[in-house]
Order: structure tokens, then C-alpha cells, then sequence
């Protein structure tokens, strides 16, 4: 195989991500241009307009990223370009640009799916995660346990059976009147309240999936009844709850399937709550746990090009064809 870089394009919802990784996972260039202005005003991500700025954003990163990287297309081993899941409109712009990239330069192109790069972000820029490995993965698309028996291996424990993680985080934070996206805002905001309002801890008794929609509507009835309610008190009260599901559950899983480490992944992994409470219970379950570096839990491009590389060794080569709906199962 020719070449000792990866270049990674990530568009599968609102951020135009774009990295060149190296085999042992370094980084040489990394840049996300990212879409929450746009839609802060709908508290959410609007299709659409999503599609139109990953047109205007894309040729523009990958050229910034090669430049950055100081790469010329020779030097590349393959383009990865996330083919699912995600939005088809956003994910067919990334998808575009990766295949003429691949026939001008005449590299080869895998579409990869974006699940698999979240699991692999933990070993960016430094090897971290040893198998077998319970993976908790919290983003605004997907909530899941699983476990991997090695890099290839994914069985998964549970899910939600509705809304993710970061979609409730978005929701609360659009029914306090708050930007997008909301898990940032929510963390900050709960830091200066108490968690004394009670709300429903969802499915925490039993079992490794979850759900999330009853806790949103929790919050909105919360807010209906009581306006003048502490805002600052019920997100703390929300992220309570939230952390106390996860880490239930979590050690529910590391129970049933014993792992070496526990490995957290995914936008929601960017909180510091979260990432303080998964270290206490990685101790008390003595196991290692696997982070991401904060900047490489939210969607980015170096991930998709860490996955490329064991596609590359794995001879497993997708097409780069959007695949909105796509199972972590499958590579
Ligand atoms: O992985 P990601 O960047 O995109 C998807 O693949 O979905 O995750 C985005 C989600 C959003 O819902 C966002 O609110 C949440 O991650 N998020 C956070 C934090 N940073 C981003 N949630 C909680 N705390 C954070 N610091
Ligand atoms: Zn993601």
C-alpha cells in the first residue's frame, strides 16, 4: 500500500470536519467548520441549510487541511468519507467531494461509517483503549452500550428506544430559551444550581437500553407548571439524572460483559460531569478508562481517518454511497 497519510472528510449532519491522520493516529491537521449559528435559531439542525453550508465549506477545509498537513495527494494511503449514517443531503456533499478527490489524485476512497470512527476517537493521538472494551457511545444521533471484543468486533448491549442523549440535552436547552447546540450550555448552566428538583430517572432499574423522551418531557412540564422555576436548578437536576442513567447503566454493563476498559465516546462525552463520573466508577470497577481528548469527542475528521485505516487493513472498502441509515454492526 502506498502512501503514510489518511485524509479524513467528515459531513454526515452540521459540522464540515477534515483531518490528516497518520497510521499510529497523529494528527497533522485537523480543522471543523461548524454550523451552530445557523441553526441556534431553530435549536436544532435544519436539512437544508445544513447541506447548502457543508457546500460552501468543503473544498475550502480540504484544501486548508492538505495545506496544514503539509501533504501532498501522493502521500495519501486512501480518502475515509462517512457514508452513514446521518442526513442524505449533508452526507452526499462529503461523499461528492471525496470520490472526484479519489479519481483526480487516484487514491483510493472508503466510505466509512461514522459510528465506527466515534469508537475509534479514543485512540487519537495516543493508543488508549484496550480490548475486550465495554464502549458507552453518547452523541446527539446515537445512544448506545456495546462491546468489542477487538477493533472489529462491535456487539451491541442496548440502546435508546428514542431520543438520544444529545437530542434531550438540545431539547432541554430549547425549552430554556438557550442556543445550540445545548449540551455545552446545559453544563455550564448546571453548575451553578442545585440538583434538588426531582424528575424521572428513565429505565434506571433494569436492563442496558434507555430512554430519554420521557425526561425532556419531564423538563417541559416542569417548566408549564412552575415558569418561575430556577433555571440554573433544573438543568442541574436534569444532568443528575442524565449522569446517574448513564453510569447505572455503564456499570450494569461492565457487570454482565467483563471488559479490561470502559470507553466513552461521542459529543455528550465532552462534558465534564460525565467525564468526572465515568473516572469514579472506572476506579471503583477497576477498569481503565479509554477518553477521547475533549476535542476529539464532538464530530471531527480524524476519526473517519483513524476507522480508514483499519479498513484499509481489514481489505474492507465501501462505497463511498450515502447510507442514511447505517448499524454500528456493519463497517
Ligand atoms: O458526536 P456529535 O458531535 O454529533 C453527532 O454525531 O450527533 O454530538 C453532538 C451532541 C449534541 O447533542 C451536543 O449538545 C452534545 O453532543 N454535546 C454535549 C457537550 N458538547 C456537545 N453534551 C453535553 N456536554 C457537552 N459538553
Ligand atoms: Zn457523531
Amino acid at each position: 500500500m502506498n502512501g503514510d497519510l489518511i485524509l479524513g472528510i467528515e459531513s454526515s449532519c452540521d459540522d464540515t470536519a477534515v483531518a490528516v491522520v497518520d497510521r499510529g493516529g497523529q494528527v497533522l491537521a485537523s480543522g471543523v467548520a461548524r454550523q451552530d449559528d445557523i441553526h441556534a435559531r431553530w435549536g436544532g439542525v435544519w436539512p437544508e441549510l445544513a447541506s447548502r453550508a457543508h457546500v460552501r465549506a468543503i473544498i475550502p477545509a480540504i484544501d486548508q487541511a492538505m495545506k496544514d498537513a503539509s501533504a501532498s495527494p501522493d502521500r495519501l494511503a486512501a480518502i475515509a468519507v462517512t457514508r452513514g449514517p446521518g442526513l442524505i443531503g449533508s452526507l452526499l456533499v462529503g461523499l461528492n467531494a471525496a470520490s472526484a478527490l479519489a479519481i483526480a489524485w487516484d487514491v483510493p476512497v472508503i466510505g466509512v461509517n461514522h459510528l465506527r470512527g466515534h469508537l475509534r476517537s479514543a485512540d487519537l493521538e495516543g493508543a488508549r483503549v484496550t480490548f475486550p472494551a465495554t464502549i458507552l457511545l453518547v452523541s446527539g444521533g446515537h445512544t448506545f452500550l456495546a462491546h468489542m471484543a477487538d477493533r472489529r468486533n462491535v456487539r451491541v448491549l442496548g440502546a435508546t428506544r428514542d431520543d438520544s442523549v444529545g437530542e434531550a440535552y438540545d431539547k432541554v436547552a430549547r425549552l430554556m430559551g438557550m442556543g445550540f447546540p445545548g449540551g455545552p450550555l446545559i453544563d455550564r448552566l448546571a453548575k451553578e444550581g442545585r440538583p434538588v428538583i426531582d424528575l424521572p430517572r428513565p429505565m434506571i432499574r433494569e436492563g442496558l437500553e434507555f430512554s430519554f423522551s420521557g425526561l425532556k418531557s419531564a423538563v417541559a412540564r416542569t417548566l408549564e407548571r412552575s415558569p418561575a422555576t430556577d433555571h440554573a436548578d433544573l438543568a442541574a437536576s436534569f444532568v443528575d439524572v442524565v449522569i446517574d442513567v448513564l453510569v447505572t447503566k455503564c456499570r450494569r454493563a461492565l457487570d454482565t460483559v467483563p471488559g479490561r476498559s470502559l470507553v466513552v465516546v461521542g459529543g455528550v462525552a465532552a462534558s465534564p460531569q460525565l467525564r468526572h463520573s465515568m473516572g469514579e466508577l472506572a476506579s471503583d470497577a477497576g477498569v481503565e478508562l479509554c477518553l477521547p481528548p475533549l476535542k476529539w469527542s464532538t464530530d471531527n475528521g480524524a476519526m473517519i481517518a483513524l476507522a480508514g485505516w483499519d479498513y484499509l487493513d481489514a481489505g474492507i472498502r465501501p462505497l463511498p454511497a450515502a447510507t442514511p441509515r447505517l448499524p454500528v454492526t456493519e463497517m
